[in-house]
Order: C-alpha cells, then sequence, then structure tokens
C-alpha cells in the first residue's frame, strides 16, 4: 500500500511538474533553453558592472572577463561606447557555447550625454510631449554608445523631500505620475523594440521606495494598502500599461518583506494582477542586502528572491553562487531558474539581438548620433520649460539685456552643479554656466562676476558632497571677502543676480537631508546685497523642494530652476532675460519647515480641520500654519492669468460616461505666455475617506498678452475610481466638487453628480 501511494505521489508530482514546465511562445528563445545546461541558465540571471564608472554600492563585479567566457553572465551594465561594449559581446557571443548576446543596460534617468533636467525638474514642465521627447533623445544617444537597456523612468511617488532621490522622479501626484511613466516608457521603447534607435525601458523602483521613512534612503516603508494602492502604485502600474519592458525592485521592505524578495509584490501583483510579462531586475545588490534586513543568509535570501519572482540579480551574484545548491536542497525548482532564463532571453529577443547581437554597436552612430546641436538645443528649451517663477513681487525680472548686473553666487559660474544627480554619462565640463549663458543671451549686457559666498562653510559636509569629484569647493578666502568682493559689484550694477542653492550631491541616491534649507553662508550672501539696496533676483538650483520661509520673506524675487542639465545657463539666460516667460509649476509641495513633512496637497480633511485661525483642539501646529509656503501646482509667470465662467456642460453623469469642465482663461498681465491649467476633483461622500481634492487633468495652454481662451478638460467617471477598503477599484454614486485653476488652491468650484 505504502509503495502505491509513494508511486502515485511520484507519478502525480511528475505530471503537475511538466504539466507546469515553462515555455517561451517564441520559438527562438524555446529552442535555445531546450539546450541549455542549468548553469547556462543561471549564467543569464547574473548582471554585472566592472566598475570604473559609477558604482552605487560598496560591491564591484570581478574576473568579468572570465565569467562573461565561461557563460556566467546575462548582461553587463555601466560600460559605454562602441569599442568596449564590441570587446565584451564578442566574449559573449565567439567564446561561449551558446553565443547568447549580452544585454547592456545604463541608468539615463535624465537624458544620455546631452544632460537634460534632472527628472523632478522635467515634471515641472506639465509638458508630456516635451517629456516623451527627452527620453527619445536620450534613447538616441545611449543606444549610439552600445547601450540597449535603461534603468528608467523612476516613478516612486515621494512626498518627503528630505529623501535626496526625490530629485530623480516626478514628485507627489500619482496622476501627473502616471501621465510621465507613460511618455518616458514611449519614449525610451518606440513603437519597435528591433528597431537600433530605442531601448528597453525599466520601471523602478517597485515599490514604494519614495516612501522611505523619515525621508532617509533605503529606509523601510509602511503604509495602508489602500494609500498604497490609490497614492503609489499607479505610476508603476502606467508604466506597465505602456508596455515597459522590465521592472527594478526596491531596496525598502514592503510589508515587512524586501521587494527583491517579496512574492505577493513581484507575483501576485505584478504578474498575476497586472498582467506584467517583461523582466524583473533587482536593485544593486538589494537580493544580498535582504541578509542585513534579517531575512537569512545569501543561499536563502537568493532562493527566496528567484521564489518571488525575481528574474536577473544585479551585481550581488547570489544567483550564481548559490542557486544551483538551492536546486540540489529542493529550495528552488527548475522550472522556476528556466522560467527567470526564459525571461532574460525573450528580452533580448525583443531586441533583436539573437538576430544581430551587434544591431547597437554602430561607431558611425556614435559620432553622428551624440551631442548634436539638435539635442542640445532641445535641452536648452526643455530646461527653460521647466523652471518656476516661485515669486515675482518685485517685478525684477526678467532683465533688460543692456543692464548692468553683478551676477553673484557659488553657482553663478560653476559647471560641477549643472547636470544634477545620477548624470553618470554626462560630462560637467560640457556645460553651460550661468556667467557663459548671460553673455551669449545679452552680449550687450554689462556684467561683472563675483562668488559671494560658499556652497557650504562646512568641510565635513562638503567632503561628503564631493565624492564623485568636486561639487562644493571651500574657498580660500574668508567669508566676509567673498561677500565684500560681490557687495562692491552689487553697488556698481543696476541689478543683481544671485544664483544659489544646493550642490548636484546634495539630493540623489544616499543623499537625504534632516534640514532642507539653503546653508547659511548663501543666504548671508543675500542679506548683505539686499544691504545695498539694489534689486536682488534669486535664481535658485536644488534637488528638491527647499524650506525657504526666510529667503522668502526678503524682497527678492525668486526663479527656482533644479539643477538644469548641460544647457544650464544659456536656459537661465533665455528666461531671466524674456526670451522665455517662465510656465513651470510645482510638482511637489514646498514645506515651511521641515517639521510639516510629509507634506502633499492631496491631504484628508480629518475630523477636526483647522479653522482660519488657530484653535485648541483642531488639527494644527502651534508654531506653523498646515499650509504649505508654495502649494503642489504653484508657479507663476510674468504674465498674469484670470479665471472665470468655470462650469460643467451637465448636472451629472452616470457610469461610463463623461463630462467636460471648463474654464476661461485670460491673459491680464504684459507678455505672451503659457499658463498649465488644472483640474481637482473631490470626492464629497464615499465609503473611506477621500483627499480634499485630487489632480484629474491639467492642459498647458499659450495665451498671447491679452487674449482668453475657453479651456475644456473631459473628466471620464473612470477616472472618478478608487480603491475601497475591500480594494475594489470602483467610482461611488454622489457630488464631486471640480476646481480649476493654476494651483492646487484654487478656490473656485463647481458641483456635478455621479448617478447609479
Ligand atoms: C542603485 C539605484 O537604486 C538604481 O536606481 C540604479 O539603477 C542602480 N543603482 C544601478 O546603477
Amino acid at each position: 500500500m505504502r509503495t502505491y501511494i509513494s508511486f502515485l505521489t511520484l507519478f502525480l508530482s511528475v505530471f503537475s511538474f511538466s504539466f507546469a514546465q515553462t515555455t517561451s511562445d517564441i520559438p527562438e528563445v524555446q529552442a535555445l533553453l531546450d539546450k541549455m545546461t542549468i548553469d547556462e541558465k543561471i549564467g543569464q540571471l547574473n548582471l554585472v558592472t566592472p566598475g570604473g564608472g559609477v558604482a552605487t554600492g560598496s560591491v564591484v563585479s570581478s574576473n568579468v572577463e572570465a565569467k562573461i567566457k565561461a557563460g556566467n553572465v546575462g548582461g553587463l551594465f555601466g560600460i559605454a561606447g562602441p569599442e568596449e561594449i564590441k570587446e565584451a559581446q564578442d566574449l559573449a557571443v565567439n567564446q561561449t557555447r551558446l553565443k547568447i548576446p549580452l544585454l547592456f543596460g545604463s541608468d539615463i534617468i535624465h537624458g544620455y550625454k546631452t544632460t537634460f533636467p534632472i527628472p523632478l525638474g522635467m515634471s515641472a514642465s506639465w509638458d508630456m510631449e516635451l517629456i516623451k521627447h527627452s527620453a527619445e533623445v536620450a534613447a538616441l544617444e545611449a543606444t549610439a554608445d552600445g547601450i540597449n537597456w535603461n534603468f528608467s523612468p523612476m516613478v516612486d511617488i515621494a512626498r518627503d523631500p528630505r529623501w535626496g532621490r526625490i530629485a530623480e522622479g516626478a514628485g507627489e501626484d500619482p496622476f501627473l505620475g502616471s501621465a510621465i511613466a507613460k511618455a518616458m516608457v514611449t519614449g525610451y521603447q518606440g513603437t519597435d523594440l528591433t528597431d537600433p534607435k530605442t531601448m528597453i525601458a525599466t520601471v523602478k523602483h517597485f515599490a514604494l521606495y519614495g516612501a522611505a521613512e523619515a525621508g532617509r534612503d533605503y529606509n523601510t516603508t509602511d503604509m495602508s494598502r489602500i494609500n498604497m494602492f490609490n497614492e503609489y502604485l499607479p505610476p508603476y502600474k502606467a508604466a506597465i500599461d505602456a508596455g515597459v519592458g522590465s521592472v527594478m525592485s526596491s531596496f525598502n521592505d514592503v510589508d515587512g518583506i524586501p521587494a527583491s524578495g517579496n512574492k505577493w509584490l513581484l507575483t501576485d501583483l505584478l504578474r498575476d494582477q497586472w498582467g506584467f510579462k517583461g523582466l524583473v531586475v533587482s536593485d544593486y545588490t538589494s537580493v544580498n542586502e535582504m541578509s542585513a534586513h534579517g531575512l537569512g543568509d545569501l543561499q536563502a535570501v537568493s532562493a527566496l528572491a528567484l521564489n518571488a519572482g525575481l528574474d536577473m540579480d544585479m551585481v550581488g551574484e547570489g544567483f550564481l553562487t548559490t542557486l544551483k545548491k538551492s536546486l540540489d536542497e529542493g529550495k528552488v525548482t527548475e522550472d522556476d531558474i528556466t522560467q527567470a532564463a526564459l525571461r532574460v532571453l525573450e528580452a533580448k529577443y525583443k531586441l533583436g539581438l539573437f538576430e544581430d547581437p551587434y544591431k547597437y554597436i554602430d561607431k558611425k552612430r556614435a559620432k553622428t548620433d551624440i551631442l548634436t546641436q539638435e539635442s542640445r538645443g532641445f535641452a536648452r528649451k526643455l530646461a527653460a520649460h521647466s523652471f518656476v517663477l516661485l515669486k515675482n513681487d518685485q517685478k525684477i525680472l526678467p532683465l533688460k539685456k543692456n543692464a548692468k548686473i553683478a551676477l553673484v553666487g557659488p553657482l553663478a559660474d560653476n559647471k560641477n552643479n549643472m547636470l544634477g544627480t545620477w548624470a553618470p554619462t554626462g560630462d560637467p565640463q560640457l556645460s553651460i554656466p550661468v556667467l557663459e549663458g548671460f553673455k551669449n543671451v545679452a552680449p550687450d549686457a554689462q556684467i561683472t562676476y563675483a562668488k559671494g559666498s560658499n556652497i557650504t562653510n562646512d568641510s565635513v559636509f562638503a567632503e561628503k558632497l564631493n565624492v564623485f569629484g568636486m561639487r562644493a569647493e571651500i574657498d580660500s578666502r574668508s567669508s566676509q571677502e567673498l561677500i565684500d568682493e560681490a557687495v562692491a559689484n552689487a553697488k556698481n550694477a543696476d541689478v543683481v543676480v544671485a544664483v544659489i542653492g544646493e550642490a548636484t550631491e546634495m539630493t540623489g541616491e544616499a543623499s537625504s537631508r534632516s534640514n532642507i534649507t539653503i546653508p547659511e553662508p548663501q543666504l548671508k550672501l543675500i542679506e548683505a546685497l539686499l544691504e545695498t539696496g539694489k534689486p536682488v533676483a534669486v535664481v535658485l538650483m536644488s534637488g528638491r523642494p527647499l524650506a525657504i520661509e526666510d529667503l522668502n520673506a526678503l524682497p527678492v524675487d525668486i526663479l527656482q530652476v533644479w539643477h538644469p542639465g548641460i544647457e544650464a545657463g544659456n536656459a537661465i539666460a533665455d528666461v531671466v532675460f524674456g526670451n522665455y516667460n517662465p510656465s513651470g509649476k510645482l510638482t511637489a509641495t514646498w514645506p515651511r519647515n521641515v517639521g510639516q513633512v510629509p507634506i502633499y496637497y492631496a491631504q484628508k480633511n480629518t475630523g477636526r480641520p483647522e479653522g482660519a485661525e488657530w484653535s485648541k483642539f483642531k488639527s494644527n501646529y502651534l508654531d506653523v500654519a498646515n499650509s504649505p509656503l508654495f502649494a503642489f501646482g504653484h508657479g507663476l509667470s510674468y504674465t498674469t492669468f484670470e479665471y472665470s465662467d468655470l462650469k460643467v456642460n451637465k448636472a451629472s453623469i452616470t457610469m461610463g460616461e463623461s463630462i467636460d469642465i471648463s474654464v476661461t482663461v485670460k491673459n491680464t498681465g504684459e507678455y505672451d505666455g503659457e499658463e498649465v491649467v488644472q483640474l481637482y476633483v473631490h470626492d464629497v461622500v464615499r465609503s473611506i475617506a477621500p483627499p480634499m481634492r485630487e489632480l484629474k487633468g491639467f492642459k498647458k495652454v499659450m495665451l498671447k498678452k491679452g487674449e482668453s481662451k475657453s479651456i475644456k478638460i473631459t473628466l471620464s467617471s473612470k477616472n472618478l475610481k478608487f480603491y475601497n477598503s475591500t480594494l475594489d477599484f470602483l467610482a461611488e454614486a454622489g457630488i464631486f466638487e471640480a476646481f480649476m485653476g493654476g494651483s492646487s488652491n484654487v478656490s473656485e468650484k463647481v458641483e456635478f453628480e455621479l448617478k447609479k
């Protein structure tokens, strides 16, 4: 009897094994899989970097050449250029048994060699065509240099500006973030991945990486499923729906399990619920790091990752060194390994690498397609569109092109900080500093330059900013000498332009700050300049929202320019001298002080909302207002816009219908200009507490001086859906309020009803 049962068990397990066996729909891939040994399959799961570039962890791969020849490498990142890439591809194609070509990855998050503004800056343009085109240009340049797999876009929602990587994403809002995710994925990938000018995009970091507790990078995240599904997951989903080819798991844990080993995340949600069929790659050693998280030794965490649905192991080599043992011990199945190898091979197939492993290696293109005048011109335009005029009550800008200008500040004649964080493929020396841009755009202006202050006087802090090269240089002159020189220049000028803010490495990976103000020496400089009585316009650079209550209280105008990329100086000059009227709008809230963080516009009301005045037993602070310094969506222009006649085209809709919401916008100022008209909706009563308003549409429109236009945004009832407490995605019948205006704190509203 016992023999019979064990025979039956054996039969059933063999049967179910063959039943579940993984096969590829792509005959070429299947034919290859059929030939592969288990070691060759595991080799495909190994992603290495030979170092040399900028590594983002303490480990880099060793013996890369030998590993490629041994069939132990599926892809490489951190190398570029037709020669180097060809050399590596030759090893894979000529010296391995199955001649499987390698994938070549890279982080190209805001342009390849033609560096665009940091992604947070690009998002402030609210211009999906420009953003998509930035990804097309990045793909054109990167593929010309042999790269076919990009670790971008980063779509992590971030509501905490202390987190340095807020610079790499699109800010705080899931609706805008989703639109940008789609624009970037379609820009990188185009419509045909076999086209050698397109590359596979990677949506990252899946998931919730931007919700790191206390804004400290790599920290744990913890949130309700409702918050996750309604606020944090939509941009990843939008990238998947746009056909993104790969997904990168994040460093953080989600519900206690690090993302790289989280089966619920990587399989149940990503593959089963969302239908993702592509490649999942870990972040840099994030598989190994699960040991530090407390999930077991390298063998245990590697098996955990594979079982969770992770296909490729970046740098850590846990897969390479332990999966075979785990297979022998029954901790993973051969089918799971085959499945992961299949996804790597399918990615290579989609790129056309089996047909021609050298299709992305073209010495001619490397010369003709990179850093063209056209791409640089586009970078200049995109940068100008990303700037946000935060404050202009002094009406100092735009400047006359023949003015006498004292250009001052530690970022005013500086190449090293123009590109912004995580531009490892860009060359800071090719960037245009502000001084040069001013001379280009206003050759008749009389311009003097003085540094005025250091970025920081704190040498310990400065050292941390200089890990990738000099970013924050401490001058040999004293603070007073620096200020005196700038003040002397200011006295002889009609107007002062002070370029101050953050060094590039004050944001980005592992660059969280607990204090997000402008460093003191720079503020002191502004105060000293104001004492001259000359008008002072501040050009502010940063990779995050800053807490600038003190600066804002001074009689200065403030133009926020992020880190603008390779054409920084020209783009800034275009806006400062009025060739382009600023039109950017914030995509992340600027707090008054860091104590308000996390802060975002789509807040819930609470049961005890604050009133107009402070009052006990209300949801308010003793020492600061609830409102931010600058709201999400805020951004001024050299002209002014007036909104009127907000209306809906019907009083009610039923599910499946749409409603048109329109408003008249008039340019009432002295300049032509663009305005981002924003639609926010408030679900008045629903089964889970609704945010006070949520972005549901936007349009960027050009209005000539004096011109009026009626702007219509069509809202589909589908956009009223949310995840309820049982995680059903639905819209509930009832009254909705719609707000339309130039920022999230617009007050004009109309009502409509969603009927059953
Ligand atoms: C770590 C970062 O988190 C990720 O975004 C990047 O793609 C990898 N390093 C590779 O450089």
